[in-house]
């Protein structure tokens, strides 16, 4: 059956849950989906931990369609109040604990947040369907409301030099609390949309790169750190590979799937850029020492120093992308060149930003991982 919204192949503007808004990804997506659409109603739902930062969102504040609450996805009275009142649609999940160091140090606020907090939404969001007889609305061409679930590639675990890439039908077997607790958030995802039929759409992403990412992660860790005359801790041999994807076209996919994913499937998204973590640091080396001016240290490779490896580190991450490219017409935008460079280019304009989070707690975390 066709509505006339379809037949004039007119968008019907839709209304955003948005958890995790103010970390790293989400407020790249909130960015870009308030430039993109912005007849869209965005609410961010943040519970601003130390990598949650409401400045990041600081521009979009005074636009009449934008909302940002800071609350928990664990309060599930807040969660059904936000979904009544500001009658969502989409949900898109990414509020998280992200960072595999943080889960070894301390796993039990990521079993909170990424399980116990994706169970609180999912319920939230059966009984807003439920309750509100909520039928999600059709645009021209498009599927209609869903929760979309941002999840990771480390779900599938560690690769052996010569195997293929991560399918969307690889084995789960996760290896760190981080990937564990994101794993199981996925199959909750998947049940509900098996036994409730939600509309639930899940994305295993690799590791992503760009504006606003937090320093405790590689590439912000290696800008800053050269910038302030730090070592450059290199894990272990420096061997292991991740495949890079630029935030914004991490977003773009994003979008794609929202708008055209089919409810119950599971799309990949990755760079389709693998690299050795420590031809990755070289790089940007060099790309510091081309783009700063006053380095403290110069060359900046001189910093590389390599320190103890992560416990169970996993070796090699790389992700086949072709579902979403062959079935969503989606396809990277920048190279990892350019992105990198592009990358190295924000930090060094955005010191206003990152400096503040180099704060006590960020020192005593980073005292705990690479001087213990
Ligand atoms: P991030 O750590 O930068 O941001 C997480 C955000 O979630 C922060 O704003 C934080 O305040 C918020 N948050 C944490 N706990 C919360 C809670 N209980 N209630 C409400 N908000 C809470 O993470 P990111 O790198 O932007 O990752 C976003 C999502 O993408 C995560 O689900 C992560 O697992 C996934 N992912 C990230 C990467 C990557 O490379 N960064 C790769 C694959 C998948
Ligand atoms: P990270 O950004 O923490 O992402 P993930 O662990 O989710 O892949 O790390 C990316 C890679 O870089 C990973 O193999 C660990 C390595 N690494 C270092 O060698 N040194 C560091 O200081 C950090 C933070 C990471």
């Amino acid at each position: 059956m066709t509505n006339s919204s379809q037949q004039n192949n007119v968008r019907v503007p839709r209304r955003l849950l948005v958890t995790g808004g103010a970390g790293f990804i989400g407020s790249n997506f909130v960015h870009y989906w308030c430039e993109n659409y912005p007849d869209d109603r965005v609410v961010v739902l943040d519970a601003l931990t130390y990598a949650g930062n409401r400045h990041t969102l600081a521009a979009l504040e005074k636009r009449p369609n934008f909302r940002f609450v800071e609350g928990n996805i664990c309060d599930r009275a807040l969660a059904d109040r936000l979904l009544q009142a500001e009658k969502i649609d989409t949900v898109a999940h990414f509020a998280a604990e992200s960072h595999v160091d943080r889960s070894i140090l301390g796993p039990g606020a990521f079993v909170q947040t990424n399980v116990v907090g994706t169970f609180t939404l999912l319920e939230a969001f059966r009984q807003h369907c439920n309750t509100l007889s909520f039928i999600p609305p059709v645009d021209g061409g498009d599927r209609g409301g869903v929760f979309l679930h941002v999840s990771t590639d480390e779900v599938y675990g560690s690769l052996g030099p010569n195997d293929p890439a991560f399918t969307e039908t690889t084995p789960y077997a996760p290896n760190s609390p981080y990937s564990a607790s994101k794993a199981g958030s996925d199959h909750l995802v998947r049940a509900y949309h098996h036994t409730y039929g939600l509309p639930t759409i899940i994305t295993n992403c690799s590791n992503n790169y760009g504006p606003y990412q937090f320093p405790e992660k590689l590439i912000p860790l290696m800008c800053i750190n050269a910038l302030i005359g730090k070592n450059l801790p290199v894990y272990g041999d420096g061997q292991n590979v991740r495949d890079w994807l630029f935030v914004i076209d991490h977003c773009r996919a994003l979008d794609v799937v929202i708008h055209r994913g089919k409810p119950g499937e599971t799309y990949n998204i990755g760079g389709n850029n693998e690299v050795k973590n420590i031809d990755l640091v070289k790089t940007l080396c060099q790309l510091m020492d081309e783009l700063a001016p006053d380095l403290p240290v110069r060359p900046c490779s001189n910093l590389i120093s390599f320190v103890k490896d992560r416990p169970g580190h996993d070796r090699r991450y790389a992700i086949n992308s072709t579902k979403l490219k062959t079935q969503l017409g989606w396809t990277p935008s920048v190279t990892v060149e350019e992105g990198l460079r592009k990358t190295v280019a924000w930090y060094l304009t955005h010191r206003d930003w990152w400096e503040p989070l180099l704060s006590e707690e960020y020192q005593a975390y980073y005292r705990q991982v690479y001087v213990s």
